[in-house]
């Protein structure tokens, strides 16, 4: 627990879901506590062992009740990515933006408490957030998962239009990213970026194939590696001052035999080692994203529209070149990514494509009925051409499963109730796998 944490009016006191868009302050002892949450599979049971869960609720409510209902944790989560509700004071058309700050607060560290215990040991977490509330949900985080859990804080370029009237015209948010393992540990099992072969070039005809090239020298000074290169057209070269040679001397000749020492300016400039796509090893995110790597909030619209011509956008999507980026860094097939405020569906899009299991709770189930269980439809048939559907070479297939949990506190009326919902799965037809037991029973 960290020395110095952040101090919110009612930090003591629990906040829960009322109703379908608010909160209320409860003390730990109230006995309406104790009362199960009322959790209703919306989907036929389906026969596979993993399932994905689309569940429409209160992220801690639905990760109460799936814990309790159903074994989908059980094997841990390997990454939790949220985009929550950033604070900002506005309001967007699917939801809600203006809390009270110590509820916001209170919000997200419940949350992110009732995520960690259910973490496997390498897993990490990926808060989404903006300047409204970064730098204190940073402190949650800190007393959360403990501050050497730190890993980075990504600052992803969200967009490439210039805002003339405003002080600064921001064009980033900011994702802090955390590993209960901490970050000498995680990096043993994270994924590096991979780098682009189509940047390899072949300069000399070389027939094993195209290279990159590295410089051959290696930071201080070491005895073995300090001997004189003779270059091609003549010159002589030692190492730079504080530098010592990549290699010791007979690897160097080595190296020279089997043509992988390559003199640039003509035969005239220091050796640079040749590498062949085969050797390169991946490359370790940077923590500025920009726009090229992985879109902007505009590209993610504009896909959006593509799924829904007739629809008003949702207003804040994030592009899913986002979502495939983390998802690779922070796990590999099969494994488990777990999103709590769903949006559009981008997670569950984006993980579905990547073979990746999910789990993905949103509250708000007209933005279920009118993005996220559609978006999903269009994925699983294979119609959805955009995003990342090119680079994951996605095909089509799968399955996952609607559930629906109903809060403790308040009442839900209109599109909120479980009926409703159902009946639009059924003019959906989601594709659903009939066969046998799953662990949604
Ligand atoms: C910023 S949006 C997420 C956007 C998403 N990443 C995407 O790409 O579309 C936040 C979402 O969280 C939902 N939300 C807000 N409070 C929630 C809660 N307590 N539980 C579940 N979802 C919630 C909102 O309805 C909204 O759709």
């Amino acid at each position: 627990m960290s020395e110095i944490q952040l101090v919110w009016p009612n930090k003591h006191v629990l906040l829960r879901a009322s109703g379908e868009t608010g909160y209320e302050w409860v003390e730990p002892n109230d006995c309406r506590l104790s009362d199960p949450l009322s959790f209703e599979l919306l989907t036929a049971p389906g026969r596979q062992t993993r399932t994905n869960i689309l569940a429409v609720g209160d992220g801690l409510d639905v990760l109460q009740a799936l814990k309790s209902h159903t074994r989908v944790f059980n094997g841990g989560i390997r990454l939790v990515y949220i985009d929550p509700p950033f604070n900002t004071q506005v309001n967007f058309r699917q939801y809600l933006d203006t809390m009270n700050r110590s509820m916001w607060l209170s919000m997200m560290r419940e949350r992110l408490m009732a995520l960690r215990p259910l973490l496997a040991d390498d897993a990490s977490v990926w808060v989404h957030l903006d300047d409204a509330e970064v730098h204190r949900a940073r402190m949650v985080m800190d007393e959360v998962f403990g501050e050497n859990a730190f890993v980075a804080s990504v600052v992803w370029q969200k967009k490439n239009s210039r805002d003339s009237r405003a002080a600064f015209s921001t064009n980033h948010d900011t994702i802090l990213v955390y590993a209960p393992s901490g970050p000498k540990q995680w990096k043993t099992s994270r994924n590096l970026l991979v780098k682009d072969n189509a940047l390899l070039l072949n300069r000399d005809n070389d027939p094993r194939g195209p290279w990159s090239d590295a410089p051959f020298t290696a930071p201080g000074y070491r005895r073995a590696q300090q001997y004189e290169i003779v270059t091609p057209t003549g010159q002589i070269l030692r190492p730079p001052r504080g530098r010592s040679w990549y290699a010791t001397e007979p690897t160097y000749r080595d190296l020279l035999a089997d043509d992988r020492i390559w003199f640039p300016k003509g035969g005239d400039g220091s050796p640079r080692l040749k590498l062949f796509a085969h050797q390169l090893r991946g490359l370790v995110p940077f923590t500025v994203w920009g726009s090229t790597d992985t879109g902007t909030n505009d590209d993610a619209k504009r896909h959006l529209m593509e799924l829904f011509p007739d629809h008003e956008v949702f207003d804040t999507p994030k592009p899913e070149s986002l979502l495939e980026r983390i998802i690779h860094i922070a796990t590999n097939p099969g494994q488990l990514v777990v999103d709590i405020f769903g949006g559009s569906g981008t997670t569950a899009a984006v993980a579905h494509k990547m073979g990746r299991q999910w789990v993905v709770a949103e509250r708000n189930a007209q933005t279920v009925l009118d993005f996220v269980l559609p978006r999903l439809k269009q994925v699983l048939d294979g119609t959805d051409t955009g995003g990342v559907t090119e680079a994951t070479s996605w095909k089509g297939g799968g399955n996952f499963q609607v559930v629906h949990v109903t809060p403790r506190f308040g009442k839900l009326t209109g599109s909120y109730r479980p009926e409703t919902i159902k009946r639009h799965l059924s003019a959906l037809s989601v594709r659903r796998d009939r066969s046998a037991a799953s662990e949604l029973e």
